[in-house]
């Protein structure tokens, strides 16, 4: 079998997720055999599940990048600036690289995926978006035919529980929150998701791969006449460029109720609808969702996108947002495809 050594960078839910994964398999996939060889970590002395190898934790992330013995680099730390110096370093040492980082993905995307691809090295991120459900993959392998003419998303987890609990049993918001939190889906500061930032990197990121993928270098999108594609990727201060963006906390029982009684449902949408013009409208924020849209079905903490191509019409993918396992497996789907990619390439 091939033989495939992960340097993991990270070791928190998602970490353990994929060290679990591996352990539960004992690393073996048709013709192919992963293994862990040097897992980074911030706390050396932490309790771990078993399945955490101990013998190949270091607290230095550089090791892990530059060691011989590893020849794909997953981070999976989290946070912006040093996960940001972890992937330059590892693509610079020649590791092609996963990552479900999110916000570093939003912010920095562009540049990041020009560097791997100038060294001629793979960088993924299908955890970054929608946890388990495949849509990069999907965008990156299906959308060649296809004009896109909409992506629509339920991409938070956290605000779809909330909202559901509270039209559903007209539960409290702060009740609401409080479940979902205990489902581990919440970000560690939950203003993340109920302000609707969350959701606003995942558009991102879903805009920047179909950009990438279908060459739609030279479109342009927007939301209130502000670029929205793009010059996030600048790496400048998202707060000038998030005036489009909405989030649940201005959502009250009352709208809520009004609409349960016309047999419609309040949900957090991110869209992006190919105009007329050739310009991409996008936003962020609350929508009230009759019965015959897609999007209305897709309850709890779920995660659901619908693409709709002028060929095809719309394809809706639903599925867990997040959570150790279904995060774990799109890290490892990505790490095998790079496998048979780079076989391919010969
Ligand atoms: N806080 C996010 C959510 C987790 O609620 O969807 C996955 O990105």
């Amino acid at each position: 079998a091939n033989q495939v050594r992960l340097g993991i960078v990270g070791c928190g839910v998602i970490g353990s997720g994929v060290l679990r994964v591996l352990a539960d398999r004992k690393g073996a996939w048709e013709g192919v055999q992963l293994a862990a060889t040097h897992i980074a970590v911030r706390h050396l002395e932490r309790p771990r599940p078993e399945y955490v190898p101990r013998h190949l934790l270091t607290d230095d992330w550089r090791i892990v990048c530059e060691a011989d013995d590893v020849d794909i680099v997953i981070e999976v730390m989290g946070g912006i600036d040093v996960a940001h110096d972890v992937v330059r370093h590892a693509l610079e040492n020649g590791k092609s690289v996963v990552t479900a980082n999110k916000a570093l993905m939003a912010l920095y995307g562009e540049e990041l995926r020009d560097l791997a691809s100038k060294r001629g090295l793979f960088l993924r991120h299908e955890a970054s978006v929608l946890g388990g459900i495949p849509v990069l993959h999907t965008l990156h392998t299906y959308f060649e035919l296809n004009r896109v003419q909409s992506l629509r998303g339920i991409v938070n987890g956290t605000c779809n529980y909330i909202l559901t609990r509270m039209w559903e049993t007209g539960a409290p918001f702060a009740e609401a929150l409080q479940e979902a939190q205990a489902l581990g889906y919440a970000e560690p500061d939950p203003a993340a998701d109920v302000e609707g930032f969350d959701a606003y990197y995942k558009l991102q990121i879903l805009l920047q791969a179909l950009r990438v993928d279908t060459h739609l270098l030279q479109t342009e999108f927007v939301a209130d006449g502000q670029p929205f594609v793009g010059a996030a990727n600048s790496g400048k201060p998202l707060a000038t460029l998030t005036k489009p963006r909405r989030g649940i906390d201005s959502v009250d029982a009352a709208q809520i109720e009004a609409a349960r009684r016309a047999g419609a449902k309040v949900k957090h949408v991110a869209s992006a609808v190919w105009g007329e013009d050739g310009i991409v409208h996008c936003t962020v924020g609350p929508q009230v969702l009759q019965p015959d849209d897609p999007l209305y079905f897709v309850d709890g903490v779920n995660n659901a996108i619908a693409i709709t191509g002028d060929v095809v019409g719309t394809i809706t993918l639903i599925g867990p947002g997040a959570g150790a396992l279904p995060t774990a497996s799109a890290v490892l789907e990505d790490v095998l495809q790079i496998v048979r990619e780079s076989a391919d390439k010969g």
